[in-house]
């Protein structure tokens, strides 16, 4: 190839690439993509009721709810999907489907049900650091 020939080339197939790159929505968390970002926040605990989303939940489901500014920058697109949550003093897991939005959390943290802040500590702790970050948008436990 000639030295013209291959720049041409080049700018061709980086437009290609380019074109070809999935788009990636606000931190990937509305992309397809597992563990994109972890996030590592407050954990805290309430009662569940009806949520941003439109489900009624209770106690015994396994839900969260996300900071309301993530929420709302994500145009609601994170309700339904899953979130691994692990309680980083203790290394414990579980699984929690988003339902509603948290005014009281910033971006990192998340708000449980008894049912699922249980899983991972009593409900007396309170207050944890968590590391979480959302499952692919497909994926069911
Ligand atoms: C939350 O409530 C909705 C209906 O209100 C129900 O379909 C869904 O299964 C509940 N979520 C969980 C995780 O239990």
């Amino acid at each position: 190839m000639t030295r013209a020939a291959f720049f041409i080339f080049a700018f061709f197939a980086s437009i290609i690439i380019t074109l070809a790159a999935p788009v990636p929505v606000e931190n990937g968390e509305l992309v397809e993509l597992d563990r994109r970002l972890t996030r590592q926040g407050r954990g805290t605990w309430f009662y569940p009721g009806l949520g941003n989303c439109g489900w009624t939940n209770n106690s015994n489901d396994l839900i969260l709810a996300i900071g309301k500014q993530l929420y709302d920058r994500n145009n609601a697109g994170n309700c339904g999907q899953y979130v691994q949550i692990t309680n980083t003093a203790n290394g414990k897991t579980a699984y929690g489907k988003t339902v509603d939005s948290c005014q009281s959390c910033g971006d990192n943290d998340i708000d449980m049900s008894p049912a699922l802040f249980s899983k991972i500590a009593a409900l007396s702790t309170g207050q944890l650091t968590v590391q979480w970050h959302f499952m692919n948008r497909a994926w069911q436990p």
